[in-house]
């Protein structure tokens, strides 16, 4: 029978603790919501009335629920208010030395029965419990942002944390109509390790000139299918927040390079560009806490602009459905396509010829050839589905400065997406005439380097490869883990669900290529993957298997 919870404390009334007061005192919890100073405090009350607030304007509350909700909450300076409340929740930075001060207060301050929860990222909860006296009643209790919002809660044991203390925050977890998963004390849990490295990785990206930030953004959700972009993600999680529970993720989860924050975020958080919470950090906006993006000087894309070629003839090389799809997409926007498989002397007047195969090595590159032969001078040139690096492709013809990669995306009607792909050697105009074109297809475009995976797979595969490793480890269940990306992310599909979709051997041919490019080894195939693409099964059983 687990324990009824009636008064909790929050520590830290920032970009989560605010949140988390809110979840408790919508579901009738009274609440003792703590600052370090006046300052903080008032700041603290104004994120919270701000956000039930909004949650009134947009018809999500009535009036008299959010009088109701906030006559629940007490707020107040310093730790001596919560003596008497039944469990406490934290969330104030992520510094271990900080949250193990506080906890070491916390279990001088608080009754006996007070149960101790810290809504740490990444830190170590056998650490902080072992800053006090009753180790055995401290837990993680890992809501998401927004907390209001996201469903997911993240219990987190140590070896020493009471059966019963955990039963008693699962309870609690059901009567905020949260989802709580339990897993064991590891850096990032679940979500954090999946999402954060996915996180850092995006930031590298832009930072090595890969791609540019709204395009970078635009690939991730259009092509990726994910409800926000990740550098839009990063500026609402607080850049010194993902900085800190990058640095303890590469600290306690084996010194995987692929956790190192990138110099971009920490030269971001010294200059105060922390995000939202500060109006300034990927993007600008209106104002400290706000989520309204206004323009700023960034520059919107690393490729040189350059005026577009007129296209009107459209020529479509291959056979099978990608084909198909291609020379019928061309042919709906009102271009003349001349679609071939052999007759490739056809193709001699159009303005663009896009390839949708063969897809091997030698005869992508025999194919590349035969058009710099037939087709007339200023033809841009675009492969779409080919495993070779364009610059390939481009210096197998004598005319590189008109080759480039156009890669179609359809993961969702609405979300389609054209990855245009631009060498060292493509020259700037075919890259507009590619936008133009694009543009009059209706499709978003983003413009990015010549690498393995382009941006979308280049992202997206890792992470799926990190869930994989990571069920593997058996830190948790397939189900678990796809439950805690659609639940703490708000993704519309968890990583296992979308590998069995995607298919393994695709999802595993890709990341061979990505390893074989950047020899990372964070990023070479699970195990488990190539033994299910040898066993030719999925992660689950689907009907008709
Ligand atoms: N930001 C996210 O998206 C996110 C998501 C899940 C979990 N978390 C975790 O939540 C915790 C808080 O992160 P945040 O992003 O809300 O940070 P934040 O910087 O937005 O807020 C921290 C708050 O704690 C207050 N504070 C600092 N020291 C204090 C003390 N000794 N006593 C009382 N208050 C104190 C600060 O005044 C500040 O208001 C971290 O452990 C973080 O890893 C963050």
């Amino acid at each position: 029978m687990a324990r009824e919870i009636h008064t909790v404390g929050v520590v830290g009334l920032g970009t989560m603790g605010a949140g988390i007061v809110e979840v408790f005192a919508r579901n009738g919890v009274d609440v003792v919501a703590v600052e370090i100073t006046d300052a903080a405090l008032d700041r603290g009350r104004d994120n919270l009335t701000g956000s039930t607030d909004r949650a009134v304007a947009r018809g999500k509350l009535a009036p008299a629920d959010r009088d109701a909700l906030l006559s629940r909450v007490t707020f107040a300076v310093g730790l001596d208010a919560l003596r008497e409340v039944d469990l406490v929740v934290e969330a104030v930075p992520e510094r271990l030395d900080i949250k193990r001060r506080l906890f070491a207060d916390l279990d001088r301050t608080c009754k006996p029965a007070t149960i101790l929860a810290t809504n740490t990222s990444s830190l170590s909860v056998t650490e902080i419990a072992a800053a006090t006296g009753r180790p055995e009643q401290v837990v993680g209790v890992h809501f998401f942002n927004p907390a209001p919002v996201m469903r997911l809660v993240e219990v987190i044991r140590t070896v020493v944390t009471a059966p019963e203390v955990v039963a008693d925050v699962e309870a609690l977890c059901a009567r905020l109509g949260k989802t709580g998963v339990t897993v064991d004390d590891r850096a990032g849990f679940i979500v954090n390790a999946l999402l954060l490295t996915y996180l850092n990785q995006a930031a590298g990206m832009l930072e090595s000139g890969h791609v540019g930030r709204e395009d970078l953004d635009t690939a991730m959700r259009l092509g990726g299918g994910l409800p926000m972009g990740p550098l839009a993600l990063l500026d609402l999680i607080g850049l010194d927040t993902a900085y800190e529970i990058l640095e303890t993720m590469y600290r306690r989860g084996g010194r995987d390079r692929r956790h190192a924050p990138v110099p971009l975020l920490r030269q971001m958080v010294t200059a105060g560009w922390l995000g939202r919470k500060s109006g300034r950090g990927f993007y600008s906006y209106e104002k400290p806490g706000s989520a309204v993006v206004v323009p700023d000087g960034w520059a919107p894309s690393p490729a040189p602009a350059g005026a577009a070629a007129q296209v009107a003839t459209v020529g479509v090389v291959g056979s099978g459905e990608p084909a198909e799809r291609l020379a019928e997409l061309f042919t709906g926007a009102g271009y003349d396509v001349v679609a071939v498989t052999g007759e490739l002397d056809r193709l001699a007047g159009a303005d663009l010829v896009v390839t949708a195969g063969p897809g091997d090595p030698d005869a992508d590159r025999a194919l590349f050839t035969a058009l710099d032969g037939i087709c007339k001078p200023g033809a841009v040139l675009a492969a779409s589905t080919t495993r070779l690096p364009v610059i390939d492709l481009a210096m197998a013809t004598g005319r590189p400065a008109d080759v480039l990669g156009l890669h179609f995306l359809d993961p969702a009607p609405d979300r389609a997406l054209v990855e245009i792909v631009h060498t060292v050697r493509t020259a700037p105009t075919t890259t507009a005439t590619a936008r133009a074109v694009c543009e009059r297809l209706g499709r978003a475009a983003v413009v990015c380097a010549d690498r393995a995976g382009y941006v979308v797979d280049a992202l997206l595969l890792p992470y799926l490869n990190d869930a994989v490793r990571m069920l593997e480890a058996s830190y948790s269940t397939a189900d678990d883990i796809d439950h805690a990306m659609r639940l703490g992310c708000g993704y519309p599909v968890g990583p296992f669900e979308l590998l069995d979709r995607i298919g393994l051997d695709v999802a595993l041919a890709t990341l061979r290529d990505l390893y074989r490019q950047s020899r990372e080894p964070g990023l070479a195939p699970a195990p488990l993957l190539e033994q299910l693409v040898t066993a030719g099964r999925g992660f689950r059983v689907h009907p008709g298997d």
